[in-house]
């Protein structure tokens, strides 16, 4: 049985099952998420491998090679036809054309099934999806369950990484209006105990972890590769629960009366659905999804005990984020540019300034060393790389507002993740391309002989399509010092 299967059986079942990594039902063999490639701007809908099985990663992965994809749909496996889509602009507008959010990398979060390869949602900043014309999800007061699988380890402390029941017009329309999953550090509003991330509930204007609006200590710091989160409510009770997604059962966090405020007794749930934003489109939170479901009705901590076992027995496993020639750490590299007007040119620095310039072995050691880099295990993860400079130890490569620069490591978790990149085949074959971890739709980019992390169209001039392929392909040799 699937985990919808175990909700049918225990009286509430779903009325939304998202997930780009499986079938959420025994019997789903229906599309499971869509891609669209840039090349072309075609689409590929990504079904099971088999009836209630994994999805087929190899047909995205043909589809989008030698190009760049973005999941553009998860399909509600429910039948209620509540598909998750591009979030629109809101109380909050968001980075992409009109106020709307960014669509995640296809490529972003990629894992293990019981060995099968799947991708999850990677959701940087500014991106986000939504179903503001959801059917058969809870309104008002009614009860609902909600479960997701997260990234215990991909979190910040934006607002706000949510997924579950939300405003339908995307605005803020007050205490009540909303009851979500949420993950993260954020501490605007309610805490759980140690630094975070939490799993708390949004209820609009309020992430809540118990009763208090402030501090509930039952809520712990949470922080497994694949967690496990559960909010459920109902008339004047409601419960946060949670757990290891690759072991072990699940433990209750809270159950108990409505917060200590006033707004959310009786709730006013508008039944939209959200993933990755806040009700409001505030976009500001980052995290990875890769299954979830909504019900009808407050589901039995039993139930919910079933459909953990169910995704332990997913075996969800991370496998390996690069591709690719090898790069091995500690080596040192020097990355030429491969774009017909720049093939004498090399990814270099002049201070913090990061550039293109050309370079040969009759240059000064100086520049030879401007031109290169260590390889270093990637600071965020380190199943990627962090590109240290050899003239200037301790200084790395990284992204500020898309733009890369060569900064000194000041060891915060901004910086890290900055500075994190996961390389692959180069798109125009030629070397490799350099995909940034924590905006997985952007690669380093020579634009204008300046480097850039950059997306394949988007709202800057260098995202532009043209050229991208070459732009962002770097034959990486020994370094030249
Ligand atoms: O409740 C927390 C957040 O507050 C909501 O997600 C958002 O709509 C508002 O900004």
């Amino acid at each position: 049985a699937g985990p919808c299967d175990i909700y049918a059986s225990g009286g509430t079942p779903c009325v939304a099952a998202h997930s780009t990594t499986r079938a959420l039902f025994n019997s789903f063999n229906g599309s499971l998420y869509q891609v669209r490639r840039a090349s072309d701007s075609a689409t590929l809908n990504i079904a099971p491998l088999s009836t209630g099985g994994v999805a087929n990663a190899a047909a995205q992965d043909s589809f989008c090679a030698h190009t760049t994809c973005v999941i553009t749909t998860i399909f509600d496996q429910s039948g209620h036809n509540n598909h998750l889509t591009q979030a629109p602009s809101g109380g909050v507008k968001g980075p992409g054309a009109n106020g709307s959010d960014n669509l995640a990398s296809a490529t972003g979060a990629p894992v293990t099934l019981n060995g099968h390869k799947a991708y999850g949602v990677f959701i940087p900043p500014g991106t986000g999806y939504r179903n503001n014309a959801a059917t058969g999800t809870a309104k008002g007061d009614a009860a609902q369950g909600m479960y997701a699988v997260f990234d215990g380890t991909h979190f910040n402390g934006g607002c706000c990484f949510d997924y579950g029941n939300a405003e339908t017009n995307s605005h803020d329309t007050g205490a009540g209006h909303m009851e979500a999953i949420y993950f993260g550090n954020i501490n605007v509003w309610g805490t759980g105990s140690g630094s975070g991330p939490w799993i708390m509930a949004d209820m609009e204007n309020g992430l809540f972890s118990g009763v208090n609006v402030k501090q509930n200590t039952g809520d712990p710091t949470i922080t497994d590769r694949f967690l496990t989160a559960v909010v459920k409510g109902q008339p004047n009770n409601w419960a946060i629960r949670g757990g290891n997604a690759a072991s072990g059962s699940l433990s209750t966090f809270y159950n108990g009366p409505r917060p200590n405020a006033s707004g959310y007794n009786p709730m006013s749930k508008e039944g939209a659905i959200i993933l990755g934003i806040g009700g409001d489109n505030s976009n500001g939170a980052q995290g990875t999804f890769y299954e979830g479901v909504m019900t009808s009705g407050f589901p039995s901590d039993a139930t919910e005990n079933s459909v953990q076992a169910n995704i332990v027995a997913a075996k969800y496993a991370t496998t390996s984020m690069t591709s690719g020639p090898a790069m091995n750490v500690g080596s040192h590299v020097s990355l030429r540019a491969t774009t017909a007007c720049c093939t004498d040119r090399f990814i270099s620095h002049q201070g913090e300034t990061v550039n293109t310039q050309v370079v040969s072995s009759s240059n000064t050691t100086t520049v030879k060393q401007q031109a290169s880099w260590v390889v270093r295990a990637g600071l965020a993860n380190s199943a990627c790389f962090s590109f240290e400079s050899v003239d200037t130890a301790g200084s790395f490569l990284r992204q500020s507002n898309f733009q890369l620069m060569l900064n000194a490591n000041d060891n915060s978790k901004q910086f890290h993740e900055d500075a994190t990149f996961c390389t692959q085949a180069g798109l125009n074959g030629q070397g490799n391309s350099v995909q940034s971890w924590s905006h997985p739709t952007r690669f380093f980019r020579h634009f204008n002989n300046q480097l850039f992390v950059a997306s394949n169209s988007g709202v800057h001039d260098f995202d532009a399509t043209a050229l991208f392929n070459d732009d962002v392909s770097f034959v990486v040799s020994s370094g030249f010092a």
